[in-house]
């Protein structure tokens, strides 16, 4: 095989945990590379359902290793109730195979407070954060004033970073939000409590990937979120505060470019959304509600109910051209069964003119008018197939279509939630 990054192809949630945790059979490496516990990614294997929101999705497979990149950002505390919710179920989550970079930022208090202080401020405006904390603390990575895992073992360092770090957080919490302010000592405090059982995960990720590398082991790089939520390349303002592109899978855990062989996106057969923001195909109607209730389209993350719509390929011919996109897992194909027709958003029209991919300007996507086209629909329950050809005609002239009008090949149909309906082409 080779080293595979896999990336949420729309607006998150397309089901990239489930991808994960199977392709991670073939794998010996898996590493997050970017975000942090604003991620839910759900696993299910025989009917029990896991959503991991920080390690990696390979940690059901037993002897594979998962790490933990420095372009992640990590709350101590959700790492900590995570590892002890794995080792209740019998899961392995010793350092052995679970690992952190020492350049990981970490999630501070302060940063929770700051989301949610923010949010609450934003009165109409809000972005819909999921209130983790992940944009103040990616703030003080790039404003070069963060913590990071490393610094759980130099005490001193700890406690003088997280000090500055309050002269100015405090200011702002009691002035301007008139949020409850933070005691430096306390925070430092619990942060040496969880250090103890921290610090034996801190390992050299790009060292351990070299490692694997020269051993002729293949990698598998997990994004989070989805390519529209790119603070650069999303629909900004209402992204979130890490690059989800690809190329960031380099930079996220210390390897150069050409470690990354092959780009799979991880296509939802329709998409959804959560929180604000330009949504072009949305519906906000009974076949809306028949997406999100066929799909259990809530939250794994915050339980909020996710915006539904058609699939949109102009969506996913800007991920093929911001990923270098060599192929497609097309996931929940599955939940369309039952509706008459189905719609595929073919290209865009704004001020009159016919738009192939996404407009550039802030904005301007919450002013274009989807143009669709209309494929049958199909009655039959899929979620046991097992192969292509077992799928209905309709189903397979959905994928031909979706290929057609995305130039990417769907190798990966996944028909149910469960690891087992998948099917590789
Ligand atoms: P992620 O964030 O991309 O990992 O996706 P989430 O886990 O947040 O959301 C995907 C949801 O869809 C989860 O509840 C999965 O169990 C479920 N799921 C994944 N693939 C399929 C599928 O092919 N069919 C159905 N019905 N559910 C799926
Ligand atoms: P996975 O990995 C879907 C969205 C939030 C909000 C915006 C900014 O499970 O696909 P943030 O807390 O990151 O500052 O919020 O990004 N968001 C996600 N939406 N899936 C996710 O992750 C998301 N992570 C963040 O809803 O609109
Ligand atoms: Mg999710």
């Amino acid at each position: 095989m080779a080293n595979t990054v896999i990336i949420g192809a729309q607006w998150g949630d397309e089901g990239k945990g489930k991808i994960v945790d199977m392709l991670s059979a073939e794998s010996d490496l898996i590493v997050r590379f970017q975000g942090g516990n604003n991620a839910g990614h759900t696993i299910k294997v025989d009917g029990r359902e896991t959503i991991l929101h920080l390690i990696p999705s390979g940690i059901l497979h037993e002897n594979k290793v998962c790490l933990i990149g420095n372009g992640v950002v990590l709350d101590p505390e959700v790492f900590l109730t995570e590892v002890d919710a794995l080792a209740a179920k019998g899961v392995d989550v010793s350092p052995a195979r679970l690992g952190i970079s020492p350049k990981t930022h970490l999630i501070l208090p302060y940063h929770k407070a700051m989301d949610q202080a923010r949010e609450a401020k934003r009165a109409g405006k809000k972005i819909g954060t999921t209130g983790r904390g992940i944009g103040p603390c990616y703030e003080d990575k790039v404003a070069r004033i963060g913590v990071r895992a490393g610094d759980l073992a130099q005490p001193d360092l700890l406690r003088e970073k997280v000090r500055h770090a309050l002269l100015e957080k405090n200011v702002l919490l009691r002035d301007l939000y008139h949020f409850p302010v933070l005691d430096a000592d306390e925070v430092v405090s619990t942060l040496l409590a969880q250090a103890e059982r921290l610090t034996p995960y801190l390992t050299d990720v790009s060292a351990a990937i070299q490692k694997a590398q020269n051993a002729g082991q293949d990698i598998l790089f997990e994004g989070a979120q989805g390519i529209h939520l790119d603070v650069d390349h999303g629909t900004y303002p209402y992204v979130t505060s890490s690059n989800t592109v690809a190329s960031s899978a380099a930079a996220g855990s210390g390897v150069g470019p050409r470690a990354l062989d092959r780009i799979l996106g991880i296509v939802k057969a329709y998409t959804t959304r959560v929180g604000s923001g330009p949504f072009p195909t949305e519906l906000e109607d009974d076949t809306g509600n028949y997406l999100r209730t066929q799909g259990h389209e809530f939250g794994a993350t915050t339980g909020r109910p996710r915006r539904c719509g058609w699939l949109d390929t102009v969506v996913l011919r800007e991920t093929v051209r911001l990923n270098s996109m060599t192929d497609m897992a097309l996931t929940k194909l599955d939940v369309l069964r039952g509706l008459p027709a189905l719609r595929i958003c073919v290209a865009y029209e704004l001020d009159g003119q016919r738009l192939e991919y996404m407009p550039q300007m802030e904005g301007a996507l919450g002013r274009v008018t989807p143009i669709y086209e209309e494929l049958p629909g199909f009655d039959e329950d899929i979620s046991d197939c097992t192969s292509y050809d077992q799928l209905p005609q309709p189903v397979r002239d959905y994928i031909t279509r979706i290929e057609e009008l995305s130039g990417v090949r769907v190798s990966i149909v996944s028909v149910g939630p469960d690891r087992k309906a998948t099917m590789v082409r």
